[in-house]
């Protein structure tokens, strides 16, 4: 392990000019114009194991963006850890935001700028060059590994589904190690045990078959936007709590025990206001902010459109309005039931002289997962080895819809281990990943297999 460290070491400058060839590659799985990067993106993850030193890597294609394949399996009688992770990133706008472009990575205050460059490039290429180390020190790994790097996290995981189902042989393992989440707080190592699921909907809104003057017909004709903006505003009340009838029907209270843990955890209001520049935190009430993030289900308006939106004023009554609405959920919530509930409730309020649409777009189920699994315990003294502190359990808000196929389809416990950091505006403008993070990933990987095997 002593080599394999000092080889991560010395190479690490390496790594970050490999992490920026990574990150050059605009693989936005949701744009249809980036299709041929999700190609590009996906070979040169292939290459990456295939450097590495994984003996079978393959690109398989789908009916989407296609999935990346390595084995090793060179290690009989030692138990086989399978890392998934996604080399696909999310859209880029606003760009006008970012302080440098996108997909130009550069390197300043200590920190890799690009999108993908936490979400989830760096955490991916942390374990292929962890193996990568092995290989060229040891010349073995002391665990059999697979990979599986998807093209689709960010759209749903729709083709990784149907591939679990089908080839669970050759995903076959023991426990599967992702990372794709964050530390609680900067130097504090984190093993994340749950995180929310979502329903994802677009509302559709449609008035008269044209835009109209607003002055001739406003006041006889129904406009879209007002009346989208009023339904809205009806799905939370004052307190918070979202309206739709049956919404809390499945939500699992948390224990004493898990809600005085959180307490344990010192969290501050103020410290995460003042990140944001916002006066003060806002949520359900009589929840503190870390149940408002990890135990309680949430609404959450993503984009709205409709009408005039350019420069100066247009007196015009809009055709149309829609809005994404995305809920997070919490076990035992599940998707179907959730977006059967919403669309029912939102056609209850839109107004006769209009037509609504609502879809599904995609959605996925909250996980708590079993701490109880020696990969769990590796993890935690691998962690406990490169920060020197105590490994912190905690849950977080986002999600990864693809780890409950994984435990079902493959029953194999999963290791959220992840290098990332809340203020690393993942999904935002001026995306980053702290390069002291990446480091340390690095050698967390490599001392997770050698705990792994013991
Ligand atoms: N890395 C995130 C998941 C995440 C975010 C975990 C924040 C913990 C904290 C992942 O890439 C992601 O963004 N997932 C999507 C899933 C969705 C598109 C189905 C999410 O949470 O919005
Ligand atoms: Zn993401």
């Amino acid at each position: 392990m002593e080599q394999v460290s000092k080889y991560i070491k010395s190479n690490f400058d390496n790594y970050i000019e490999e992490l920026k060839d990574y990150l050059r590659i605009p693989s936005i799985s949701s744009l249809p114009q980036n299709k041929n990067d999700m190609q590009t993106c996906a070979k040169f993850v292939a290459n990456q194991l295939k450097n590495a030193g994984m003996n079978k890597t393959e690109v398989i294609q789908t009916e989407g963006h296609p999935l990346v394949y390595g084995e090793w399996l060179g290690a009989p009688g030692k138990p086989t850890v399978l890392i998934y992770g996604h080399y696909d990133v999310q859209p880029v706008d606003p760009l006008d935001l970012w302080h440098s472009q996108p997909f130009d990575p550069v390197i300043k205050d200590k920190k890799i700028w690009a999108r993908g460059a936490s979400d989830d490039k760096g955490q991916t290429l942390i374990h292929m060059k962890a193996v990568e180390a092995y290989f060229k020190t040891v010349g073995s790994l002391p665990v059999n590994v697979k990979f599986i790097i998807e093209g689709e996290e960010e759209v749903g995981s729709p083709n990784l589904g149907i591939f679990l189902k089908n080839n669970k042989e050759k995903l076959k393992c023991d426990s599967i190690m992702v990372s794709d989440t964050s530390l609680q707080e900067p130097g504090i190592p984190t093993i994340t045990y749950g995180l929310r699921g979502l329903a994802y909907m677009e509302l559709e809104l449609i008035g008269p078959d044209r835009d109209l003057h607003s002055g001739a017909f406003g006041g006889a004709i129904g406009n879209p936007i007002n009346e989208l903006a009023k339904i809205i505003a009806k799905l939370q009340d004052k307190n918070g709590k979202i309206t739709i009838p049956g919404f809390y029907d499945d939500v699992k209270k948390a224990t004493k025990k898990e809600r005085e843990n959180f307490k344990s955890l010192n969290f501050s209001d103020k410290k995460l206001a003042k990140e944001f520049k916002v006066k003060e935190l806002q949520g359900e009430k009589g929840f503190t902010t870390i149940e408002r993030l990890w135990i309680r289900p949430t609404l959450d308006c993503n984009g709205i459109v409709g009408g005039y939106t350019g420069e100066g004023a247009k007196t015009v009554l809009p055709s149309k309005a829609s809005a994404k609405i995305s809920m997070r959920l919490v076990p035992d919530q599940t998707p179907k039931k959730i977006a059967k509930l919403f669309t029912k409730y939102v056609q209850s309020l839109a107004p006769k002289s209009m037509k609504m649409t609502v879809k599904d777009l995609h959605g996925g189920y909250p996980i708590v997962v079993d701490l109880n699994d020696r990969s769990i315990d590796a993890a935690a003294r691998a962690l406990k080895a490169v920060y020197g502190k105590e490994v912190l359990f905690a849950r977080e808000g986002g999600s990864i819809p693809i780890i409950v196929e994984f435990v079902k389809q493959l029953k194999a416990p999963t290791v959220l281990m992840g290098f990332g950091l809340e203020t690393d505006n993942i999904h935002s403008p001026n995306e980053h990943f702290l390069l002291e993070n990446f480091e340390k990933g690095l050698l967390s990987s490599a001392k997770f297999f050698e705990e792994y095997a013991k």
